[in-house]
């Protein structure tokens, strides 16, 4: 009985240890703070890049988060792990439009790093990290051409449960800042084209392997995908209709948001990338 009591007493002090040094993890990470400098990115102002910031902005998932109109909305409320918003990024009240400076737009999108220094939670810098200059000045030139809205929106709040599941799962997901190389030498910018190369970078871009992991949409021989020709892909990327006829809902897939704002070629870039990723079980 005795000794029950004894290890029933030592477990609780060992989840006790275990439970404040998951907050205190999670708390260093939350104010860790980045000197990062920001690339000086020319930001244009005609009207036809402004057109292309607009479709890069649906392309790389923004409006998914943000909303259409980008000021902002509930992007995770869940009891567990709290509440996360996209911020409000037009120049309205409660918009970070208002105060942002060009160095900070790139270094929030590019770096996932806010004014103050910190890494932000969620917003995917990993991949736009490969944003290009060009496309990220045209990214950015739209957002500031957006309406300004007015919509204060609170901080993140994250629970203590989830304090705990992030930190022990998978805590860069959370705060992209982390899975960069910030002083590395950037990323080669391909050229658009029907290529490889570009392929992948639209791929990074849309954020493709967030929810598809490494080679689960592989079109290489052995990959799930190695019966599909190039057109059923792009039906996929325009209708939402897989090579057997199924449907993909845009609520889990947003097709549309991607497809109807690429070019057929740029489709056609990412399909000749997809034929190169390796088959989930070919070893490499
Ligand atoms: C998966 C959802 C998601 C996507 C996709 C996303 N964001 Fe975010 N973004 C967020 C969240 C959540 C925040 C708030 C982060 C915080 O407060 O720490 C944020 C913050 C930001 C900020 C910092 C604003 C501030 O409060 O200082 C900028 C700038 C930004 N996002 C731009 C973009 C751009 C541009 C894109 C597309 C290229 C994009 N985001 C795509 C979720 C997203
Ligand atoms: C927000 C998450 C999300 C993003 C981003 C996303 N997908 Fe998907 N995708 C899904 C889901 C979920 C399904 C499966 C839908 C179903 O089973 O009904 C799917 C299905 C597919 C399929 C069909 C697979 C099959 O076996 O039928 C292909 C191909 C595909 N996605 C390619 C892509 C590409 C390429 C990108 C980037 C341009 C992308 N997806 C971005 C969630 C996503």
């Amino acid at each position: 009985m005795r000794r029950l009591l004894t290890l029933s007493a030592g477990l609780i002090v060992l989840m006790g240890l275990s439970l404040a040094f998951t907050q205190l993890s999670f708390e260093w990470r939350l104010r860790r703070t980045y000197d990062v400098e920001a690339e000086i990115v020319v930001i244009p102002t005609g009207e036809a890049t402004i057109a292309r910031g607009r479709e890069l902005v649906q392309v790389g998932l923004c409006t998914e988060c943000h909303g259409s109109n980008l000021a902002g909305r509930i992007s995770i409320n869940d009891p567990t792990l709290g509440q996360i918003y996209a911020s409000n990024l037009t120049r309205g009240r409660g918009g970070v439009g208002q105060g942002y400076s060009d160095a900070d737009w790139v270094r929030a999108i590019r770096h996932g790093i806010g004014p103050d220094g910190r890494s932000l939670v969620i917003t995917p810098a990993q991949f736009y990290y490969y944003l290009s200059d060009e496309d990220l000045g045209a990214i950015i030139a739209y957002i500031k051409s957006v309406p300004p809205v007015d919509k204060v929106l609170p901080a993140p709040k994250i629970a203590p449960l989830g304090r705990v599941f992030i930190t022990l799962f998978n805590p860069k997901d959370w705060f992209p800042a982390e899975k960069i190389d910030h002083d590395g030498r950037r990323p080669p910018a391909p050229e658009r084209a029907i290529s490889v190369e570009y392929g992948e970078y639209l791929a990074r871009i849309s954020n493709c392997l967030v929810c598809h992991q490494a080679a689960d949409i592989s079109a290489a021989t052995g990959g799930p995908l190695a019966a599909w020709s190039e057109a059923d892909f792009i039906s996929l990327m325009i209708i939402g209709m897989t090579s057997n006829g199924q449907y993909v809902s845009g609520e889990l897939m947003p097709w549309w948001a991607i497809g109807h704002n690429l070019s057929e070629d740029d489709l056609k870039a990412m399909w000749l990338y997809l034929e190169t990723l390796p088959a989930p079980d070919s070893g490499n």
